[in-house]
């Protein structure tokens, strides 16, 4: 079995069950997908193929310089709330996306990014805002990419679980591929975290890096987790397809309930499958961060979250809850989270 399996392979043996996945796959045949351990094994195989790149250009450089390496901690996949990731420069912009509706502001985003910028990282639908971004979102950050030359990587992992519409993904921008790296895998859609398998859709071009970047660390997927993932991906789709309902009427449990209780707002995410509420009456106005908060809940009254924080300095003021959980076990929860508020206020 092959490290890299081309799109037009898939299109032979799947069923109309998964005719979504296909036609997304179908739009760029020469588009190569590399299996990985995992969605975000991408990320940091990009991130040193910048870094080589950065050394090799540097004449006196026999080799890899580790004053060079960028900080990886701003760039951590579970972070951004949509980020532009200058690396040139060796930091990362965050845009504050929280007070623009959970996507961003156009004029903002093209006043962050410069002929420096390499790569702009996305995630839509998104973990942990539940914001999903539109194609005229897609096409704008297309725009800017082509102008200034730089990549865009987009994290779909969520792209089945969209609950108004349909999804966008920046496959679906004509002619853009050649700058494109999409992420997608298993942990999601198939509940198969543990089985490390993911994948990104890319040029054959940038593929060649990044398999090479990836032979030569984690090597490759093991071959049977292959087999099972393939399975998953082109066999029967109904169980994804339960889940994902299952997991939209839980939305609107969780979201309705944590509305509910005092001090506590939260939007209807429109994707993913997490809540993100504002609890600032408890965070900031009483003198205590997220991050607090979130052990308190935890310690104090069994409930288990993560302060907005966990995902960059915007999500200050915010707790994430992921509805991956049975409804029972959800309500649960909103109980005590009211009890625990009603003894902070
Ligand atoms: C935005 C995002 N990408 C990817 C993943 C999953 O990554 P992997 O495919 O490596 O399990 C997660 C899971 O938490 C996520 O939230």
């Amino acid at each position: 079995m092959s490290d890299t399996i081309p799109l037009t392979d898939l299109d032979a043996p799947a069923g109309e069950e998964n005719a979504e996945q296909l036609e997304l796959a179908s739009i760029h045949d020469f588009a190569t997908k590399l299996v990985q351990p995992g969605s975000k094994e991408a990320l940091e195989h990009y991130v040193r193929w910048q870094v080589a790149l950065r050394n090799a250009e540097d004449a006196d450089a026999t080799e890899l310089d580790p004053d060079k390496v960028p900080d990886f901690a701003p760039i951590s996949i579970n972070l951004d709330l949509t980020t532009a990731c200058n690396y040139a420069c060796d930091h990362c912009v965050d845009l504050d996306i929280l007070n623009t509706g959970i996507r961003f502001d156009h004029d903002k985003l093209r006043s962050l990014v410069s002929d420096k910028t390499k790569l702009f990282y996305m995630n839509t639908p998104q973990n942990p805002t539940g914001g999903v971004l539109t194609i005229e979102d897609l096409e704008f950050i297309a725009e800017l990419a082509r102008k200034h030359n730089f990549y865009v990587m987009s994290d779909e992992i969520y792209n089945r679980f969209v609950y108004e519409g349909k999804h966008a993904s920046i496959l679906h921008v004509p002619e853009f591929l050649d700058q494109t790296i999409m992420l997608d895998g298993h942990s999601k859609t198939y509940a198969m975290t543990g089985w490390r398998l993911g994948f990104s859709i890319s040029s054959e071009e940038m593929a060649k890096h990044l398999t090479l970047l990836m032979t030569n660390s984690t090597s490759c997927t093991a071959a049977f987790t292959q087999v099972a993932g393939e399975e998953a991906l082109l066999g029967e789709q109904q169980g994804a397809e339960e889940i994902i309902q299952r997991f939209k009427e839980r939305r609107s449990v969780i979201v309705d309930g944590l509305n509910s209780i005092p001090g506590v707002s939260c939007r209807m995410p429109t994707g993913a499958f997490y809540a993100f509420p504002n609890v600032k009456e408890y965070t900031e106005k009483q003198g205590r961060t997220s991050q607090e908060l979130q052990r308190w809940l935890l310690h104090e009254h069994g409930i288990a979250c993560l302060a907005g924080t966990c995902f960059g300095p915007n999500g200050e003021g915010y707790l994430r809850f992921s509805y991956a959980n049975s409804t029972e076990n959800i309500n649960r929860a909103l109980e005590r989270l009211r009890e625990a508020f009603a003894q902070l206020a």
